[in-house]
């Protein structure tokens, strides 16, 4: 039966511009899983968008001076066209502020409250007698109640690290106009998460999940207690009967993931379509995301599911990731310790970058990016290893064999070992892809590529056509019959085609631009992102098929642009 597949990635908020640790997260490996199902013939629905509402944003607008819809605007177009540049192709990428967003987290806060699991309650809340309005836990600052540090958060102490309410702050005031705040009586709602333990966690024990989301989400869901799921606020989804108050961002954001599914479906003319992937016992959900959002995406989210009544999925899958660090340190546009990405795709492709990225994906343990290991990657991998092998048996086909697929000969040991090697490749890239273990998938494409080299280099086509081209000269035209070098040349060439085709196939996931580029090379014109996996697998290359003219796949990078890169980082001269 073919495959059902709902695949999102976090959510990115709509503030900020998204850089390579985010993508090497919760995107790249998405994309690829994705685009690895779509090529298994499955019925995929990758969706994504940004998360619009909260506080966060609404505080990070005013601070720019712009309101929060023009922050979010500005933002969404920047974020999208970076997903753009780097392939991530999503089905359909939205945003928590279209409107059909508002109905469906009203729903779902309905049906929550219908069946009990939403409570009331009036407790003291900082107000700005000045603003006339409660003031967010991300509006007020004041003393640490621990450490009497004046410059404490809402939330938490930045000098002594202790975390608490901001109703615990002393001296509270606005963070915004400095005006003192007061203690008011305000009216919030709490969604029961306690009333989901045990259902969370018989749930969860079935699981068989990655070692780092399993053992969290099983250390916090004996923890779980009602949470706030309502704000002071204006900019985010009303809620209903409660004017002056909107639901909190971590309320609506994953409902974002169903409304969608909503959009896209009525962007296809056939609104009941989300129902196929959101409602079906049959179909997977697969949520990537950061480590930070695991809590969210395997308990909180999942307890709003099963309260609801319409059989809404849960999530089969949540291969989260750790952090990519960038040279050693967290990435940070304020302290210029980050790749500019404008200034980034100016100079290299998006299938670089989706190759160092995917082969340091941070599956295990947090990775790390660098420029150097860019350099060493993209020139002695990519261009050493796939692009040389790609070229230079094009380049000897075109002469040896009148750029044409040839017909091979009797096969060697040798022969039928590489192809045996071949097979076995294939097979073990595809586990990775399908187990979510990127990394591994891109270190055996490249491995692939490498076989490839050394069957070559075994095979020594080149003494056979030395061979073939003197034999030639003596005999001269009255040579016709088949002989044993050029039976040998074309085996090689004709295996190594084949190989050439299985790395178009194998690699198209990590660097859809240069299979694509390849797959062309070969003779086709279909997309190879279009074909299927298994049957690219059976089917030989046809006899005979023109090879287009060989071009480089991949430029060399040199050391000299790389330590001008690296010299950039930390100073206030890098390009914005
Ligand atoms: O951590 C984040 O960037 C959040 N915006 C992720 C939200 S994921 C989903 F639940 F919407
Ligand atoms: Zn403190």
């Amino acid at each position: 039966m073919r495959e059902t597949i709902l695949i999102t990635s976090a959510l990115p908020y709509a503030n900020g511009e998204l850089h390579f640790g985010h993508i090497a997260g919760a995107y790249l490996p998405a994309d690829c899983y994705a685009r690895y199902k779509r090529l298994m013939g499955a019925d995929v629905l990758y969706l994504c968008g940004s998360d619009e509402y909260g506080i966060a944003i609404a505080l990070s607008a005013e601070l720019a001076g712009r309101t929060p819809k023009q922050q979010v605007d500005l933002f969404h177009e920047i974020n999208q066209k970076l997903f753009a540049k780097f392939g991530i192709a999503f089905d359909h990428y939205s945003r928590t502020t279209w409107p059909g967003h508002i109905p469906i987290v009203q729903e779902f806060f309905r049906e929550l409250q219908t069946k009990g699991f939403i409570e009331e309650r009036t407790e003291p809340h900082l107000y700005s007698e000045q603003e006339k309005r409660f003031l967010a836990d991300r509006y007020c600052v004041g003393t640490c109640p621990k450490c009497g540090f004046t410059e404490a958060r809402g939330d938490e102490c930045p000098k002594c690290a202790a975390s608490f309410e901001a109703t615990d702050l002393k001296n509270p005031r606005s963070k915004m106009s400095g005006a003192p705040l007061t203690l008011r009586p305000s009216t919030h709602l709490y969604l029961r998460f306690d009333l989901f333990r045990e259902k969370l966690s018989e749930w969860l024990t079935k699981k068989n999940w990655k070692e780092n989301v399993l053992h969290l989400a099983m250390s916090y869901v004996q923890d779980l207690k009602a949470r706030a799921i309502t704000r002071d606020s204006e900019w985010g989804v009303p809620v209903p009967g409660m004017p002056d108050k909107v639901f909190y961002v971590w309320f609506d954001a994953p409902i974002g993931y169903v409304s969608a599914a909503q959009e896209w479906a009525e962007k296809t003319g056939d609104k009941e379509r989300w129902k196929h992937y959101w409602l079906n016992p049959d179909a997977k959900l697969i949520h990537f995301i950061g480590k930070d959002n695991i809590p969210f995406h395997t308990l909180f989210f999942p307890a709003m599911l099963m309260g609801q009544s319409e059989p809404y999925k849960l999530p089969d899958e949540v291969p989260a990731n750790e952090f990519l660090l960038f040279e050693g340190r967290k990435f940070s546009k304020s302290d210029h310790w980050t790749v500019d990405l404008e200034s980034f795709f100016a100079k290299y492709s998006a299938d670089q970058a989706r190759y160092v990225l995917a082969a340091n994906a941070p599956e295990t343990g947090d990775a790390d990016f660098g420029w150097r290991d860019f350099l060493l990657r993209c020139n002695g991998e990519l261009l050493g290893k796939l692009g040389n092998f790609v070229h230079r048996v094009l380049t000897f086909a075109k002469t040896h064999c009148a750029s044409r697929v040839p017909v091979q000969g009797v096969l060697e040991e040798k022969d039928r070992q590489f192809l045996q090697t071949i097979d076995t490749l294939t097979e073990a890239i595809s586990l990775a892809y399908s187990s979510f273990h990127l990394r591994r998938a891109a270190q055996l494409v490249m491995e692939m590529a490498q076989t490839g080299n050394v069957y070559f280099d075994e095979k020594k086509p080149w003494i056979a056509a030395k061979r073939m081209r003197m034999l030639a000269e003596t005999a001269g035209e009255a040579l016709t019959e088949e002989s044993v070098d050029a039976s040998s040349l074309k085996t090689t060439i004709a295996l190594s085609l084949f190989a050439i085709c299985r790395l178009s196939l194998v690699a198209s996931p990590i660097l859809p631009a240069s299979a694509q580029k390849i797959w062309e090379m070969l003779g086709f014109s279909t997309s190879i992102a279009q074909e299927n996996w298994l049957a690219v697998c059976q089917n030989s290359l046809p006899i005979g098929q023109v090879l287009l003219e060989p071009t480089p796949l991949f430029r060399k990078i040199e050391p000299e642009e790389i330590e001008e890169e690296v010299s950039k980082l930390g100073s206030e001269s890098r390009p914005t």
